[in-house]
């Protein structure tokens, strides 16, 4: 009998447009992963409403990060992709986990810490999603009996939090949920903010000279790398103490397959316009075959409702075997309807 293959969840908020850091961290190895494992994909517009969305902005980017999914070749047919909005049982699972969870460890997450800062430094005030955010992306993990969550470094508290709520779980009753485990890219897969190469390229920051979008224009990426921080050592080599260019070559590498000894002997002697210019073409030539598929998806809506219709039947069906096992166990009277 042929093994059973492991479960992989992964998704991204549409609260911002996709930035190449989505696409270099997350997207592309997304495609790698998709012969090996049974894979979900989902666009997570619940929690991006921890923070206030307009609601046609909404709307229009979560269905161009659904585009941006199959644009990129995440393929339809080999995986379960789907809007988390569709698909109810996740709100019901958290709301269940979150009687598994303490205000105390929610309170300790360094995201929930920095984003309820800064949003409280601008003046507005912090939900209450905010706070539960981590107990509804472990109902997301949970309820597929995940074994592998691809995410970035940034996200490995709610990933620990997730096996803490469903140990707590499995503990209060039997053995419930699969504990899931982080599969974390390594160093060069993180793409840093070009005005400050220290930070990670992020598609929250104010400043749109720090990021690449995945739909910008060829002028103006190339306009965002002619203006990235750089350092005045003048060598294209892939050290510490130079972030802002160690940054261009993982990129340049992540998309051409070049080693960075490589890189590092080709621009040799040479300065760092080249370099650049070499890099934003490179960028380009990866990014407009992705554009048009996109902007082609996009025109056929009726093409994208089709999948994330049938990515919702798949997901509500598996996801409500573990809901109504959790409701069993925790003494819910079953009804059926
Ligand atoms: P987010 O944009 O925070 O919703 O992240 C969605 C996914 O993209 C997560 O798996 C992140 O780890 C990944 N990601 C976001 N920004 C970057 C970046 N600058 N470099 C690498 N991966 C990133
Ligand atoms: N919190 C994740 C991020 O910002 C997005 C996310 C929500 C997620 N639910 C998830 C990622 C479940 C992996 C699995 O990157």
């Amino acid at each position: 009998m042929e093994d059973k293959k492991k479960v992989i969840f992964s998704g991204i908020q549409p609260s911002g447009n996709l930035t190449i850091g989505n696409y270099f961290g997350a997207l592309k190895n997304w495609v790698k992963l998709q012969d090996k494992y049974d894979c979900y994909f989902c666009v997570v517009d619940l929690h991006a409403i921890t923070v206030r969305q307009e609601p046609k902005d909404l709307r229009r980017r979560t269905l161009e990060v659904l585009a941006i999914y199959l644009a990129a070749g995440i393929d339809p047919e080999k995986n379960t992709i789907f809007i988390q909005s569709h698909v109810p049982t996740h709100s019901e699972a958290a709301w269940l986990l979150n009687c598994f969870t303490y205000v105390g460890e929610l309170e300790r997450m360094t995201q929930y810490k920095s984003k309820s800062k800064k949003y409280g430094a601008e003046g507005g005030t912090v939900s209450a999603g905010l706070l539960n955010y981590p107990v509804l992306m472990a109902a997301d993990i949970l309820l597929y009996n995940t074994d592998l969550v691809p995410v970035g470094k940034d996200q490995t508290q709610h990933i620990e939090i997730t096996r803490d709520i469903a140990e707590r779980f499995n503990n209060a009753y039997s053995p419930t949920f699969t504990l899931p485990e982080g599969y974390i890219p390594e160093d060069g897969a993180k793409i840093m903010d070009l005005q400050d190469p220290t930070k990670k390229m992020s598609k929250s920051s104010n400043n749109p000279n720090s990021y690449i979008l995945i739909m910008d224009n060829p002028e103006v990426i190339r306009k965002k790398i002619n203006r990235c921080v750089t350092d005045s050592l003048g060598k294209v080599r892939y050290a510490d103490d130079q972030p802002g260019i160690k940054n261009l070559m993982n990129i340049l590498s992540a998309i051409t397959g070049m080693s960075h000894e490589t890189i590092e002997s080709k621009y040799e002697n040479k300065g760092y316009a080249e370099f650049k210019n070499d890099t934003a073409e490179a960028i380009i030539k990866e990014l407009t075959p992705i554009q048009n598929k996109v902007n082609e998806l996009l025109g056929d809506k009726k093409y994208l409702e089709d999948i994330y219709k049938k990515g919702a039947e798949k997901a509500y069906y598996v996801s409500n075997k573990i809901l109504r096992k959790m409701q069993k166990k925790i003494g819910f009277i079953p009804v059926s309807r």
